[in-house]
């Protein structure tokens, strides 16, 4: 089991202490791309990115939420970005994630929980992450919405039934008591943000969803 921490929940005005805060609680960092246009909300994009890689070794699992996602993948990249995410919902799929690759970085799709399945299946063979989100994207703190659960369980099928290796994140509204949902079902990458930023000891918080997750895996195991 993974954490990955979402810097969208962080203090952006000392944003490398606060991630230095979760210590090795922290497996990834998830950065928010957001372009107020896919999504309403404008976030951080490429020069952020490379403050974060001068700053910490930490792998950089970017999810960017914006309508054109190609035009920036290329700063993304060079910027120090390990995993680049895009939504199915942008469309050029195919094109974009051979583009990702083509780069060096890891290749993730995403969908929004109104998006069903079987609009990323097509794709899973070319994945190294396969995230779904769990609340509609656009901001942090939001509820978990525990439907998507049918997609996580769909994809670890599928993985197991065609060999495939990538691996299954889950994004939005995860704190101890949903992160141990999503494990139960089988999800192996759990990016929080209010959960963990939002919390006095983030190194803590991350620790107990870790825990609680790791409990529920086990015993479905
Ligand atoms: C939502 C973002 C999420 C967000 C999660 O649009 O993609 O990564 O930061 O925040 P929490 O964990 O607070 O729901
Ligand atoms: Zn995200």
């Amino acid at each position: 089991m993974k954490i990955a921490p979402s810097i969208l929940a962080a203090d952006f005005a000392r944003l490398a202490a606060h991630i230095a805060s979760v210590g090795p609680e922290a497996d990834l960092l998830h950065v928010d791309a957001m372009d107020g246009h896919y999504v309403p909300n404008i976030s951080l994009g490429s020069p952020v990115v490379a403050s974060l890689r001068a700053a910490t070794e930490k792998y950089l699992d970017c999810h960017l939420m914006v309508s054109n996602p190609g035009s920036l993948l290329e700063s993304f990249a060079a910027a120090g970005a390990n995993g680049i995410t895009v939504h199915v919902e942008v469309g050029d799929t195919d094109a974009l994630l051979g583009r990702i690759g083509d780069l060096g970085c890891d290749v993730g799709l995403t969908l929004e929980p109104a998006t069903p399945f079987d609009a990323v299946e097509p794709y899973l063979a070319r994945l190294q992450t396969l995230l779904i989100m769990s609340v509609k994207t656009g901001f942090g703190g939001q509820s978990f919405i525990s439907g998507v659960l049918d997609k996580v369980r769909m994809a670890v099928k599928i993985r197991a039934e065609r060999g495939l290796s990538f691996e299954i994140e889950i994004d939005g509204g995860i704190n101890a008591e949903t992160g141990a949902l999503a494990a139960a079902a089988g999800v192996d990458i759990l990016v929080a943000g209010t959960a963990v930023f939002g919390q006095p000891d983030p190194q803590a918080a991350a620790r107990s969803i870790r825990d609680a997750a790791m409990a529920a895996s086990a015993a479905c195991a």
